[in-house]
């Protein structure tokens, strides 16, 4: 599923890039520009990466 639709930013790839090493938000920011746009994906990109960390 799609998680920031401004940059087309899916679970599945913030999943991957936590296998590769990210582990914040602001990583993802500026990896990926995810919430720099409208902001609304915010807290659900929060709760992915948060489940991610925790399945490594
Ligand atoms: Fe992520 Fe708009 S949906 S910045």
């Amino acid at each position: 599923m799609y998680v920031c639709v401004c940059k087309a930013v899916t679970d599945k790839t913030i999943r991957a890039h936590v296998a590769e090493g990210m582990t914040s938000m602001r990583e993802m920011k500026q990896c990926l520009g995810v919430g720099s746009q409208c902001g609304k994906c915010v807290q659900t990109a929060q709760d992915v990466l948060q489940k991610s960390l925790q399945q490594q």
